[in-house]
């Protein structure tokens, strides 16, 4: 039999999932599918052990602009961006642990970092977790970013799952591309992201009425997302 014909790969993916998710009884102080005002090392903390499948994760990096000084903090599109709570490596590393900590085994979290985390590697983040790095998607943003050399137009979400790894079973869409084009508008937060495509992510590892969070949701696109395929939000920022 030869590889990638339908009959070869039917084994290995599937477009059922069979993962059940445990009912979540939640603490009175979250509230879903609002844009709740808190912080999310705090929101973490207060969502029960092994309970939701889906979590997504933008953090706030300081890292970027400590190593490229572009001169444009402080000033427009930098003023805004500036003016948002950073978050130091090890707070960053707090939130994957306490991520960790909320998926169900085999619950995945899908991870925004730009080409410097990329390039330089998350596994620092990763220690101490049960998560695996099992894809990437690059966002073309289609706007015309800042770069010494090359201008930025690319964003990338790293696919992680809790372990035991496995697709079949669990990730029930499979015509998702890993280069995907969305514009945003970035009127509402400096770094809003895609809502169609983490649509898409959310509905291929969870059922309807399942539980997404995300812990530092800047203009809650997740929460937008969420809607639109029936899912329940549950999110915080600092500036709510
Ligand atoms: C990169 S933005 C997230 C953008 C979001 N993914 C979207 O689509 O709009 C990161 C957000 O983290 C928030 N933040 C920083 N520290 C936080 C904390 N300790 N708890 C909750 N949110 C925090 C910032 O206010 C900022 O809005």
């Amino acid at each position: 039999m030869s590889v990638g014909t339908s009959q070869s790969t039917a084994g290995v993916f599937s477009n059922t999932r069979t993962v059940t998710v445990p009912k979540l009884v939640l603490p009175d102080v979250l509230k879903p599918n609002t844009r709740l005002k808190m912080d999310g090392l705090e929101f973490l903390s207060a969502i029960p052990a092994d309970a939701v499948p889906v979590a997504f994760f933008d953090p706030q990096y300081r890292g970027v602009l400590e190593k490229l000084a572009y001169g444009n903090e402080g000033k427009v599109r930098g003023k805004r961006r500036s003016a948002l709570q950073q978050m130091p490596e090890e707070a960053i590393a707090n939130f994957i642990r306490g991520i960790d900590r909320t998926l169900i085994p085999s619950g995945h979290l899908f991870l925004w970092v730009d080409k410097f985390h990329l390039c330089q590697g998350i596994h620092p983040w990763l220690d101490g977790t049960r998560l695996d790095i099992v894809d990437l998607l690059t966002w073309n943003k289609g706007t015309f970013g800042m770069g010494y050399r090359t201008r930025r137009r690319g964003e990338y979400c790293i696919v992680l799952q809790k372990q035991p790894r496995k697709a079949k079973g669990v990730w029930k869409i499979h015509n998702i591309p890993d280069v995907i084009q969305e514009q945003v508008s970035q009127r509402d937060h400096p770094h809003s992201k895609p809502i169609d495509i983490q649509g898409q992510l959310m509905a291929a590892v969870s059922h309807e009425g399942d539980f997404v969070i995300d812990p530092a949701a800047g203009s809650f696109s997740v929460l937008q997302a969420a809607r639109n395929h029936g899912r329940t939000f549950l999110g915080c920022d600092l500036n709510g």
